[in-house]
């Protein structure tokens, strides 16, 4: 099984940017939306809130609501419309489930 879902063919030229995924240091580049950088750091963004199974988004454009994810902080983004940044702190147990 590959580490990644994601690979990044093109434009690794970008400024590194360091984050976190749950506890674990990772990388990603400068402009990566959040799902690009969970992408190709892992094989899923989060767990779903409804027990369906690993969730890695649909859309990829802002329109179905799968990708929302939670920073340690409490705050919660849609990761396809978010730019990673350097560290942040993301969590992938569902951003719902955090809320209870
Ligand atoms: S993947 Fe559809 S809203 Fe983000």
């Amino acid at each position: 099984m590959a580490a990644s879902q994601f690979f990044r063919l093109a434009e690794r030229d970008r400024p590194v940017v360091r984050f976190a995924i749950d506890a674990r240091p990772c990388e990603a580049l400068a402009g990566d939306t959040l799902l690009t950088a969970l992408m190709t750091n892992g094989r899923r963004l989060r767990l779903s809130e409804f027990g369906d199974g690993p969730r890695a988004g649909f859309c990829l454009m802002g329109a179905c609501q799968d990708c929302w994810v939670a920073l340690e902080d409490g705050t919660k983004l849609r990761a396809c419309t978010s730019f990673v940044a350097d560290g942040m702190r993301i969590i992938t147990q569902s951003a719902v489930e955090n809320d209870r």
